[in-house]
């Protein structure tokens, strides 16, 4: 089956408002305070970088990269493929991921990242399917609600493909 995109959900000048949005929610939140933006890799790399550009805070970058797999069992399992370079114990951190689907890869992350003692730690998706998600994580920062429709574009990828499109975009059969 070969696809193609077939319409765009949301359009770059959306993007670009509500990430500089965040961005300034984000400098009032964090004024005077040290913080670490962790990027889940791959797709989190386009609006980390968007993001980074608006910010005027004491802030320092780190990567993940994580697989989700659920497990015949329901509590489900991350495996960690790149882990920080950073210690967090201490330190004021947030997530950054692209899209929440069903929450399993934001809540395991979370907690694991909590048992190395931050001393807090926040939660950004750009893109939040919202009937999907059954595993409940708080996010802070929610840039879109989308339907439960399988999107690419804006650092979300087909078969690693498609992450460079500036906006939001829906596949269907070519
Ligand atoms: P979750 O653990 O089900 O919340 O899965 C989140 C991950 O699934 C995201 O980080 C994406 O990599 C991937 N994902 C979920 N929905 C989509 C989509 O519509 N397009 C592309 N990737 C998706
Ligand atoms: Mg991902």
């Amino acid at each position: 089956m070969k696809l193609k995109i077939s319409k765009t959900l949301i359009s770059k000048e959306e993007i670009e408002d509500k990430v500089s949005e965040i961005a300034n929610s984000i400098n009032n939140d964090y004024k005077n305070k040290e913080l670490i933006i962790i990027g889940i890799l791959k797709g989190a790399f386009i609006v980390i970088s968007d993001l980074a550009k608006k910010l005027n805070i004491d802030v320092t970058f780190d990567f993940m990269s994580i697989k989700s797999y659920e497990g015949t069992s329901s509590s489900g399992q991350i495996k960690i493929d790149k882990d920080l370079d950073t210690d967090i114990t201490g330190k004021h951190i947030l997530i950054v991921e692209d899209i929440l689907d069903t929450g399993l890869t934001l809540s395991h992350l979370k907690n694991l990242l909590e048992s190395r003692n931050p001393e807090s730690i926040e939660m950004l998706c750009i893109f939040v399917k919202k009937d999907v998600a059954k595993n409940p994580v708080h996010i802070k920062y929610k840039g879109f609600e989308i339907g439960p429709e399988f999107v690419v574009g804006y650092g979300l990828d087909y078969n690693g493909k498609f992450r460079e499109l500036p906006y939001l975009a829906v596949l269907s059969e070519a």
